[in-house]
């Protein structure tokens, strides 16, 4: 049944005087109205013309306000019957715990409504992130990967375990695989750390998390960076950090405007070797600034080093923790970008003294790392296998990443600004004033092409409009191809009518 804009109205409590944007008032009012069972799943909503006058609120915010709450899964639109508040709100197992009556947010559905964060978004209901193929950022080259080698390790390690592998292991991970992780750490990447300091963990969203719960109190001011990561943000949000976006520049992370706006913050979470998404590198006065105000302040410095290994014009730059003399700095890595993903395994390196409450934190939440491929990354590692794949995805991925800029600066009528493309698997192409990103990557997305707004990336109101274009699982057909649509999306908008 379709309601009304009239029966609508009453749901949606607009205060114009308030700083609030009115998309904003409108998103959240629709969002609480769907949460408490006030509007159902599956109902049809009025056209967002009536319902702006009804409300005596112009069109934009009311659109901008649908494309959120379609974007984030809460509305769905049916190819010519309109919007619906999405099928699958009904949840099908009763709510428990202060939800009676209510609908499972999509970050929760399938799961029981326990406590939780109610605003903590699930990525995988974004547009832009429902595919794998062109621009998809995060994609790795699969097809490059070292299958063979690779398999050959996994059964060598499958068929002959140790004994020890097969029962319970350290809770900072297995101590050979350890070893081998310090050495590379040390030497490629200017990490000063002791194999008795780094935790093996299930990728840097893991990481993340037991950090953030050793080193934080809920309700503690935490830096991050803004425009930044929503994952590191989703991560040290459940912790119970209140969030304090600091803007970056070209130098990466603002440190005076950090002070500025949150002069008691217990941590600031960076990513200094490429700053994620726009790609600066944070240059080696800011990191004494941050490295200076944790010391002062008894501050923790999370480093996030998830890509460094890829840089194309100079040589990786060293980790921020190397300059530490203080131990404030707890090192964050992956071999999500320079392996793949799917393989779950991250790290971080502890200070020193807080070794043994990291491990406590770790047992605690779940024992140890499985011990599989710990013993197939130790030894990928140490017979040199890693080295040379990282020497050839570089290169591939160097080609990929010149092919995309130059056919992103050779789109006719089209203004992006390339940044961030010095390392890494993705840039970020900043568009004009005016242009709505979400829109275009949606747009996009039912062209399959998985462009991230980087206004997805602001943790307050954007300042800037861009997409963040994946290029290392993207071939190089594809990006000609893909630029060339993109920039056709971006002049069809442009043109009149
Ligand atoms: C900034 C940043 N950190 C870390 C990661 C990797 O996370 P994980 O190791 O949990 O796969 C990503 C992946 O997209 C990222 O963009």
């Amino acid at each position: 049944m379709k309601r009304a804009a009239a029966e609508i109205v009453p749901l949606l409590t607009l205060d114009r005087a308030a700083a609030k944007p009115l998309y904003r008032q409108l998103y959240e009012g629709f969002r609480e109205a769907i949460l408490t069972g006030r509007l159902g799943a599956g109902q049809r909503l009025p056209s967002t013309r009536s319902l702006a006058g009804e409300l005596q609120v112009s069109r934009l915010p009311v659109l901008t306000a649908f494309e959120q709450l379609l974007a984030e899964g809460y509305f769905e639109s049916r190819a010519g019957a309109g919007t619906f508040v999405a099928r699958s709100l009904a949840d099908p197992q009763p709510a428990s715990g202060g939800q009676a009556g209510g609908r499972t947010p999509p970050a929760r559905q399938g799961r029981r409504a326990v406590a939780a964060n109610p605003g903590l978004p699930l990525a995988r209901h974004e547009p832009w992130l429902r595919g794998w193929g062109a621009f998809r950022v995060s994609q790795i080259a699969v097809d490059h990967f070292p299958l063979q080698v690779w398999s050959g390790l996994v059964a060598r390690h499958g068929r002959n375990p140790r004994a020890s592998q097969m029962l319970y292991g350290d809770p900072m991970g297995d101590h050979r695989f350890r070893e081998t992780l310090a050495a590379y750490l040390r030497t490629s990447r200017g990490v000063r750390c002791a194999p008795e300091q780094i935790l093996v963990t299930s990728g840097s969203q893991h990481a993340l998390a037991i950090a953030a719960r050793v080193l934080l109190d809920p309700g503690n001011e935490v830096w991050v960076e803004e425009p930044g990561y929503p994952g590191a943000r989703n991560a040290l949000a459940t912790a119970g950090a209140r969030l304090v976006p600091v803007p970056v520049d070209e130098e990466g992370l603002d440190v005076a405007a950090g002070f500025a706006r949150g002069p008691r913050a217990r941590a600031a979470y960076v990513t200094p070797s490429h700053q994620y998404p726009l790609g600066a590198t944070l240059t080696a006065s800011r990191r004494l600034q941050l490295l200076d105000w944790a010391q002062r302040s008894g501050a923790w410095i999370l480093e996030d080093d998830y890509d460094s290994e890829y840089r194309y014009e100079s040589q990786p730059i060293a980790a921020l923790q190397g300059l530490d003399r203080d131990s404030r700095v707890v090192y964050i890595g992956t071999f999500s970008k320079v392996l793949f993903p799917a393989l779950r395994v991250g790290y971080l390196v502890a200070p020193a003294d807080l070794v043994e409450r990291f491990a406590a934190m770790r047992e605690a939440i779940d024992d140890f790392p499985p011990a599989l491929y710990q013993a197939v990354l130790t030894d990928f590692l140490a017979e040199g296998h890693f080295a040379r794949h990282l020497r050839r995805m570089r290169l591939l991925y160097r080609e990929r990443r010149g092919a995309l800029v130059d056919a992103l600066r050779s789109e006719s009528g089209t203004a992006f600004q390339v940044l961030g493309e010095r390392a890494g698997m993705h840039l970020t192409a900043i568009l004009g004033a005016g242009a709505h990103d979400r829109r275009i990557s949606e747009q996009a997305a039912r062209q399959g092409l998985w462009a991230m707004p980087l206004s997805a990336c602001y943790l307050g109101e954007p300042s800037r409009s861009g997409l963040v274009l994946g290029y290392g699982g993207t071939g190089i057909p594809e990006i000609l191809d893909g630029v060339r649509r993109l920039g056709g999306l971006l002049t069809s908008r442009r043109a009149p009518g």
